[in-house]
Formats: C-alpha cells, structure tokens, sequence
C-alpha cells in the first residue's frame, strides 16, 4: 500500500495518521479560564520535547478552550492517565460550552499544585505543572493547528507508584492512544525491558540483545 497524503481529504489524512503513530501518550490538560473555570481535556499529541530544558509539548486541533485558556493564563498542569481512569477521560473530551467545567461530569476532583494556579486532577497519579513558553502555528486548508510548549516547573508523582527511583509502570498502568477509537494498556505482562548497548561492548561482541519481561 502506497499513500498520496498530500492528496487525502482531512479527515482521512487524520485517521492515516493518527493510525500509523502509535501507542501515543496522552495528556489531560486542566487549564482555567479568566473567570476561573477549570477546563480539563486529553491530547495525544504530546511528548517530551526536552529535558535541558524541561520542556513538554502538545499540539491542539483548531482554538480550543484549552489553547486559548493557557495563552490567556499562561499555567497549565499535565496530568497522566491511569487505565482505571479511561472512561472519565474520554468523558473530559465531550466539547462541552465554554464556560461548564468537564470536572465534575467525569466524577473527578481538583487538587492544588505548588508553583502555580491552575490544579490538577486527583484521581490521576502524576501532575506536571507548566508554565506556557511558546507556540508554533500550523496552517493548511484553512485548519490552523497549535503546537504548545511549556516549560516544567513542579513534577508532582504518587509516592504509591514511585519506588527506588523509577516509576512503577504496573501499578500507574498508563493508558495509551491507538487511531479511532482504540486504546492500548500498560501491565506486568506486556513490559519489555532493553538496556542500551555502548559501542565498546558490540565490538567486543559481549552483548546480548536479548529484551527480557
Ligand atoms: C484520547 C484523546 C486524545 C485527543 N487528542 C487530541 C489532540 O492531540 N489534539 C486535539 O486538538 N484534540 C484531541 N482530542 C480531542 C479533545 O480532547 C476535545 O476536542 C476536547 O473537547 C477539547 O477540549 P477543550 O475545548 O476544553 O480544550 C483528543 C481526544 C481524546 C479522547
């Protein structure tokens, strides 16, 4: 199968896309607007974007509530998404009128960070607190995509799911976006472990390439 997508409707180059690139994190984004509604809704087009500087990015479809909110506020927190909170995540993306806070429709709870404002959501076991940085303008066909970057200034982590110094993936179970409407898990039984070779060891051929669980 060879693909023209310059050529592709939007929607179908959307579906392509979000189908080939995969699993994707997903961040849930609480923002607050200038009257002091919290705004919480997940994205999946996310990652690091550096870590000297500690800098996360996000790229938002159109002029969001979210968008708009951390340009207006310039704070805004990433919460991670544990898989027993799936069903009140997806309920966060429900385009609800600006104004009404996805919150308490999802059954979730805020709770304050330490360097800014804007809270986070309880129910979800790590809260990265950013601070806006900058933004990128992606403009085609009349659509204009937002690539937001922010720069991390408190990592708040539950110390249930923190042990010597990593993160327990089995008990954080975070939950992964695949295209349409399928998700992936994260369990004991689907880690890999791989460490990385240094060259000094594959000339000596002393490695073993071998992931173990
Ligand atoms: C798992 C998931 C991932 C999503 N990822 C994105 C994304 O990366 N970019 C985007 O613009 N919308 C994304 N959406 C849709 C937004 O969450 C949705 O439009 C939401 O209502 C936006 O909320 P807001 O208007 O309060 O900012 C995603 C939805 C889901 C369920």
């Amino acid at each position: 199968m060879e693909i023209e997508i310059q050529s592709m409707e939007k929607r179908d180059r959307y579906l392509l896309m979000t189908n080939i690139v995969v699993p994707r994190p997903i961040a849930w984004v609480t923002t607050m607007g200038a009257d002091g509604t919290l705004n919480a809704a997940p994205f999946s087009f996310f990652n690091v974007m550096s870590t000297t500087p500690p800098v996360l990015g996000l790229c938002v479809d159109g002029w969001k509530d979210t968008v708009r909110h951390i340009t207006e506020t310039r704070e805004y927190v990433i919460n991670i998404v544990p898989e027993e909170m799936a069903e009140a995540m997806n309920i966060t993306a429900i385009e609800f009128p600006p104004g009404e806070s996805e919150l308490p429709h999802a059954g979730l709870t805020a709770c304050p960070s330490r360097k800014i404002r804007v809270p986070g959501i309880s129910q979800s076991p790590i809260h990265i607190e950013c601070r806006y940085r900058d933004m990128i303008k992606l403009a085609a066909d009349g659509a204009e995509s937002h690539w937001v970057m922010g720069d991390v200034v408190h990592v708040h982590i539950d110390d249930a799911i923190w042990e010597d110094g990593r993160i327990r993936y089995d008990r954080l179970k975070p939950l992964g976006r695949l295209g349409g409407s399928w998700y992936t898990r994260v369990g004991e039984e689907t880690l890999l472990r791989m460490k990385r070779i240094p060259y000094s060891d594959w000339k000596e051929g002393k490695v073993s390439t071998r992931p173990s669980g």
